[in-house]
């Protein structure tokens, strides 16, 4: 329904014109469907990177809607049944094998899980090619990156829930990483764990984290998000400010409104996004042990430590950075300055508005510096990635200690090499 449409509706005295003008009174349904739909007027060059938004609400409300059907057969239980399975394992297997359709819906959470992470990574990698980040938007993409820790975290304790093999020696790994905090470390891995091992109360506080209070973070998050993107209007792929050409009835000129035009436009997203998507929940849920790993398979067991720890495939770079710093240095120890490290790898996110000097902001018309930096840091991210799903050794050590330094010094070189770089002029309107 267009502004047009309802106004419409709204005037023909039909029974649904005299519901919506009865709500309209009490509730400002139009106004909000005018503010974000019908008259948000978007620029009308969105490329295929402008999907990955939307894509990324959809994932949300299916990972919602998915976790409400498993929480109703989950037991967050770590204690042994008759048949000394941890509970929890057990009422996942349960699930699995005897809940009507109980399959498909596990599948679809723990596929939507990685299916989370590409997506949000390709729609960041959208805002760094077309300088989304930059001005007036620093608001947007300072709640993308809260929601972006949100999302890790809620994906850590997602992951422990099976208490398979893997939930319980990742969490080992990764609630073991706050004690090299001075001072209060072990006291707060003690707090953190609620117990002096991993068990049953860190298990019953990440699934209440899991259900109830990480996800309202990210709704909240999210719709501030949006709220804000709207406020100030969407960047597009020419990095053109569409809001400082307008008419004479104060629309931009190379604005569309978002619905009818985006709303189709981003249809088309989903059906391939739902293609993909399909193809690995019912042929490839495991996804080759990327998406669910072969130990978290058995049962998390206290005794028996598995060969090789590796945390699911979205948080290897980050775990490379962590592992990378292997020297002790200014009386801090090497694993300190790995959490430090690979804290400070995604909080550097934050500080990208303020670090990127260049006159325009679309990789159209950035000049060599900004490409070749944006592409070495691509590199080192996915080495880092892959890294971080093997066991180290030295040379695969240097490699992901090479690739840290270039990853920090894309942010912290940026000053300088935005600032020197030869841009292309900016066309006056977006180029179609
Ligand atoms: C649950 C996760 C997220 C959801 C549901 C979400 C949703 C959206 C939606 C619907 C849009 C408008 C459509 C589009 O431009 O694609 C958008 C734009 C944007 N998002 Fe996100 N987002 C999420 C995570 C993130 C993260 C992690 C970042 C960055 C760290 C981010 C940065 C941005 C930016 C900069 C824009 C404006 C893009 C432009 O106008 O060119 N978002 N987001």
């Amino acid at each position: 329904m267009g502004a047009a449409n309802v106004d419409k509706y709204k005037s023909n005295g039909s029974t649904a014109g005299d519901l919506l003008e009865w709500v309209d009174a009490r509730f400002p349904l139009m106004a909000l469907w005018n503010e974000h739909l019908a008259k948000y007027y978007a620029p009308k060059n969105f490329n295929f990177w402008y999907f990955f938004g939307s894509l990324a609400l959809l994932v949300l409300v299916i990972q919602i809607v998915t976790g409400i059907f498993l929480v109703m057969h989950y037991k967050p239980d770590a204690s042994l049944n008759a048949s000394g399975v941890p509970v929890a394992f057990a009422s996942v297997e349960y699930i699995m094998r005897d809940v009507p359709w109980g399959w498909l819906i596990r599948y679809l959470h723990s596929t939507g899980a990685s299916a989370f992470f590409v997506v949000v990574y390709l729609h960041m990698y959208r805002g760094l090619i077309y300088g989304s980040y930059r001005k007036p938007r620093e608001l947007v993409w300072i709640f993308g990156v809260m929601i972006f820790l949100a999302l890790m975290g809620e994906a850590f304790m997602g992951y422990l829930l099976p208490w398979g093999q893997m939930s319980y020696w990742g969490a080992q790994v990764i609630l073991n990483l706050f004690s090299a905090i001075p001072l209060v470390g072990n006291e707060l891995t003690l707090w953190i764990r609620g117990d002096y091992v991993i068990g049953d109360a860190t298990l019953n506080r990440m699934f209440s984290l899991h259900v109830i209070a990480v996800p309202l973070v990210l709704i909240g998050l999210v719709a501030a998000h949006i709220i804000a993107l709207h406020e100030v209007g969407s960047n597009n792929p020419d990095g053109v400010e569409i809001k400082k050409k307008k008419d004479e009835h104060g629309i931009p000129l190379d604005g569309i409104p978002f619905h009818p035009y985006y709303t189709v436009k981003d249809i088309v997203g989903v059906v391939v996004f739902l293609m993909a998507f399909s193809v690995i929940v019912f042929f490839m849920p495991e996804g080759g042990g990327y998406f669910l790993e072969y130990n978290n398979f058995f049962p998390a067991d206290p005794l028996v430590t598995p060969p090789h720890i590796a945390p699911v495939w979205y948080f290897t770079p980050y775990y490379s950075i962590l592992r990378a710093n292997t020297v002790n240095f200014f009386w801090i120890d090497a694993k300190l300055w790995g959490v430090i490290f690979m804290g400070l790898g995604v909080m550097i996110f934050f500080f990208l508005p303020w670090l990127d000097r260049s006159p325009v902001k679309s990789i159209r018309y950035r000049g060599p510096l900004f490409k070749g930096a944006l592409g070495i840091f691509l590199v080192s991210f996915f080495i880092l990635g892959y890294l971080g799903m093997l066991a180290p050794t030295p040379g695969r050590t240097l490699v992901s200690q090479i690739c840290t330094i270039l990853y920090f010094a894309f942010f912290l070189l940026m000053p300088i090499y935005t600032a020197l770089d030869k841009c292309k002029p900016e066309p006056e309107r977006v180029t179609g």
